[in-house]
């Protein structure tokens, strides 16, 4: 199948929605954001401010205002806060974070992570389909410190989409937990993970998110991605994704996520699979 049939494309349902109750259910940014008063007034004051003056330099006719608004109450109703955010806003705040960061580049967490995936020991299977389609791919590394100091123990937190583009907890035909893993480096802080190589995603068209992306006449696409969040005791906990370079999108990410330094360059094992190192630099709490 080719990357741009989307016949299996996921509904705005299908995905949006989901990830709306996901974000909902997940306590670990409940009452993080404390911020005076005197923050909020100067950030209120700015963002009202740019829109204000995006009204006045583009003449938004009070037509294209009221359409606005309906198109605004429906990403709330479809759920698709959480998606649009992470498509058109992330990338600016991890930008921001990873300012002061060592080690190796974050990128954006987008809206597909799910906590509580399987422990799996450092060298392991993705779960998988017994008919799981793709090519398969031998993903292996190590995490290490800033002090090239190996990391037993250290959780590779790993999620990625199917070789339709479709994430297992969003798309309703996949089984729970598939291509998800928490793997936990071994004694060397070493790990290899197979799994199979993803497609690209595509902001499912048929949700307001999507809608605007057409209505801009934009290719509504994020490059093929590994998910991974790495955390090892006493140290930043990174959030990042790798892309596989020369890949469909990465020159024109939709979600402006990619970096040149979280490039793969996968190499074929000679029986029809990819293999890949990639080593995890984690800077210290
Ligand atoms: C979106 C989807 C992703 O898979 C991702 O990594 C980032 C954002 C999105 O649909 O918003
Ligand atoms: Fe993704």
């Amino acid at each position: 199948m080719s990357i741009t049939d989307t016949s299996t494309s996921p509904t705005a349902a299908d995905s949006g929605a989901p990830a709306g109750a996901v974000f909902r259910a997940d306590n670990r940014y409940r009452g993080t954001a404390e911020t005076s008063a005197e923050r909020v007034d100067t950030i209120l004051r700015a963002l009202l401010g740019a829109v204000h003056q995006v009204v006045s330099d583009h003449e938004i006719t009070y037509p294209e205002f009221q359409a606005a608004k309906s198109w605004l109450m429906e990403v709330g109703e479809g759920d698709e806060w959480p998606l649009l955010l992470d498509v058109f806003v992330e990338h600016a705040v991890e930008e921001v974070a990873s300012r002061s960061r060592q080690g190796t580049k974050g990128s954006i967490e987008g809206p597909y992570y799910l906590p509580g995936s399987r422990r799996l020991p450092a060298h392991c299977e993705l779960p998988r389909r017994a008919d799981e389609k793709g090519t398969p791919l031998s993903f292996t590394g190590q995490v290490r410190d800033v002090n090239d100091t190996p990391l037993p123990g250290a959780e590779v937190d790993i999620w990625h989409a199917d070789a339709d583009g479709h994430y297992s907890g969003f798309a309703p035909h996949l089984p729970e937990g598939n291509l998800r893993g928490l793997v936990v480096t071994d004694d060397e802080g070493r790990f290899s993970i197979r799994t199979i190589r993803p497609a690209p995603y595509r902001i499912p068209a048929d949700g307001p998110t999507g809608r605007m992306i057409a209505a801009a006449g934009r290719p509504p696409w994020r490059p093929a991605h590994l998910h991974v969040m790495v955390r090892a005791e006493g140290h930043r906990q990174l959030t990042t994704q790798l892309y596989f370079e020369g890949g469909a999108w990465v020159d024109d990410d939709v979600a402006r996520a990619t970096k040149p330094e979280l490039f793969l360059r996968p190499v074929a094992d000679g029986e029809g699979g990819l293999v890949q190192r990639y080593d995890f630099v984690l800077e210290r709490a």
